[in-house]
């Protein structure tokens, strides 16, 4: 856990520019973007489709994909620039600290994994919970969103699910991860 100091921002980007890089060109995605967030404080991103708001968001995650590229400026997240970070920083932060919900749940869901698995995984990673306490934990995170049949969800691979249950799951994976 990264330690914060009160009056200090909780994310501050400044100059943010993001690139998509295809066989034959570069696609800006994001240019010279920054803002800053105070602990407490709420922001939404408002713009047209394709304007760069997902690749902000994936780009604090540090999650663009093997194409996706930062090419200018610095995202800090509690002071530290994430951009600087071991893959094994980055990947606690993400599971304790930052969380992305994503708009499409199977985008969030490993469509190969059961929903159950997808679940017990993260606290079992993130904070070395035993196998069966993690399967009780997962049991409870579907029950209070009040999914049918909770042992069965938690067998079920993601497209065994209606689109409205698999975002319900991700929101119980949104509390993890
Ligand atoms: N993986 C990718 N490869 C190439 N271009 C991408 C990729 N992801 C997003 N883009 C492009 O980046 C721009 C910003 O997209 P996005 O951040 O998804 O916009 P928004 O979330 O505001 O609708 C768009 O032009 C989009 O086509
Ligand atoms: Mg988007």
């Amino acid at each position: 856990m990264i330690k914060q100091d009160t009056d200090s921002p909780i994310l501050e980007i400044k100059q943010l520019s993001i690139s998509f890089f295809t066989r034959l060109n570069e696609i800006p995605a994001v240019m010279d973007f920054s803002c800053t967030v105070q602990p407490g404080e709420a922001m939404g991103l408002v713009g047209e489709s394709g304007c760069g708001k997902s690749t902000v968001a994936l780009g604090v995650m540090q999650d663009l994909g093997v194409n996706g590229r930062v090419v200018g400026g610095t995202i800090k997240f509690k002071g530290q620039d994430l951009g600087l970070m071991s893959p094994e920083d980055l990947r606690e932060i993400r599971g304790s600290e930052i969380a992305m919900i994503y708009q499409e749940p199977m985008a969030s869901l490993n469509p190969a994994m059961r929903i159950g698995q997808q679940l017990m995984e993260v606290p079992m990673i993130h904070e070395g919970i035993n196998k069966e306490d993690a399967y009780a934990r997962a049991l409870e995170v579907v029950t209070d969103v009040k999914l049918p049949d909770p042992e069965r969800i938690l067998k079920s691979f993601p497209h065994h699910l209606s689109g409205g249950q698999q975002q319900r799951a991700c929101d119980c994976h949104g509390t993890y991860v």
